[in-house]
């Protein structure tokens, strides 16, 4: 089958799709894959930088993905959480995110999963969004509702508006609702999140943003805070009790730098760490979607053959909305 395993370490140029083997079935259902979402992960363990990120080689890269059984020949999406275990307030010990090894990924023909990986794929979505949709869909549900409990008429600030998370975030939050407020050091993205139905938007790159956007906004419920190095300011911006739902570090490679413990517990605030989600996270998120008035945000769609291509315009940070692979 054609696929991308990445055998060292570096830039864009390190991925190429090639004649690999097919994954190994035992025990697991094939999918022939249509779309496989790219996600800041899959960069993140193609430069191996950072705890997580440096799995023993080769890999297929790949957590999102969308394709047909193979035996059923239903269409399907990927769940790319494995073995979660029976809690729902932490993964187990033996958890996994699909595409960081040894379970091959999804930049591929051909994944191999086990079947409770795998959900029926929303209708009224098309091949591309629905590759783009797992990782990110996930993540953010989890974040919004089992983590952060969000209701309507509640007030979330959402930190990166262009990415993957923030924006399937935002479009979830505007379903329930909330109020949502975003950031953003383009115009162009913060004009785009609002016609997804942000109520204001601001660019972190201008001082003192986090007390301009609050005099716009009031304090916030929540801070979906993918950045990290922003820490000092989603605390600033929360209302007392409020809570930053930390999930990332784009920023500063997640090094929080001068923060003041005192803005924090003084006003009883908390900082609630959280990563990928639970079947039933996704299966709580797939309702939501379901309904068909969530549309995933898609940037570009770029043949596997120009992996390299696709993941420069993901560094480059030149995007709003999902880059997918297709292997059609
Ligand atoms: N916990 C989990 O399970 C989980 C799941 C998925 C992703 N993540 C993490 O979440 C983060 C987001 O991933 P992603 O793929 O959605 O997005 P991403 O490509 O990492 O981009 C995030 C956005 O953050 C903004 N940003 C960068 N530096 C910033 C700063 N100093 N201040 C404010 N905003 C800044 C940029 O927005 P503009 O371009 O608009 O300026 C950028 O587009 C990554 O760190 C990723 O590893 C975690």
């Amino acid at each position: 089958m054609q696929g991308v395993l990445l055998t060292e370490h570096g830039g864009p140029e390190v991925l190429a799709a090639a004649e690999i083997p097919e994954p190994e079935t035992t025990g697991k259902v094939l999918v022939e894959l249509r779309t496989a979402g790219i996600n800041r992960r899959d960069a993140l363990i193609r430069e191996g930088i950072g705890p997580g990120y440096r799995p023993r080689l080769p890999v297929i890269l790949g957590s999102d993905g969308a394709g047909i059984r193979r035996d059923t020949g239903e269409e399907v999406i990927v769940l790319p959480s494995l073995r979660w275990g029976d809690s729902q307030r932490c993964a187990s010990d033996s958890f996994a995110v699909l595409g960081g090894g040894p379970d091959g990924g999804t930049y591929a023909e051909l994944v191999a999963l086990p079947e409770e990986n795998l959900y029926p794929k929303p209708k009224h979505l098309a091949w591309a969004e629905a590759g783009a949709l797992s990782l990110s869909g996930l993540t953010a549900y989890r974040a919004l509702f089992t983590v952060g409990d969000l209701r309507a008429g509640q007030t979330v600030v959402i930190l990166g508006a262009g990415s993957g998370v923030s924006l399937i975030a935002l479009q979830l939050a505007v379903k329930v609702g909330a109020r949502v407020a975003v950031t953003s050091s383009s115009q162009d993205k913060l004009n785009l999140a609002q016609e997804l139905g942000a109520v204001a938007g601001v660019d972190y790159t201008q001082p003192d943003w986090e007390l301009h956007l609050r005099d716009e906004i009031g304090e916030a419920d929540l801070v979906l805070d993918s950045v990290g190095s922003t820490l000092q300011e989603s605390v600033m911006l929360l209302r007392p009790g409020g809570a930053v739902l930390s999930m990332g570090g784009t920023g500063a490679g997640g090094i929080v730098d001068g923060f003041d413990i005192r803005t924090l517990y003084l006003k009883h605030k908390r900082i609630l760490g959280t990563a990928m989600g639970s079947p039933t996270d996704f299966a709580g998120f797939l309702d939501m979607v379901a309904d068909g008035d969530i549309d995933p945000v898609i940037d570009s769609v770029y043949p596997l053959d120009e992996v390299a291509e696709a993941h420069s315009q993901l560094d480059a940070n030149q995007r709003f909305g999902k880059i997918v692979l297709s292997t059609a």
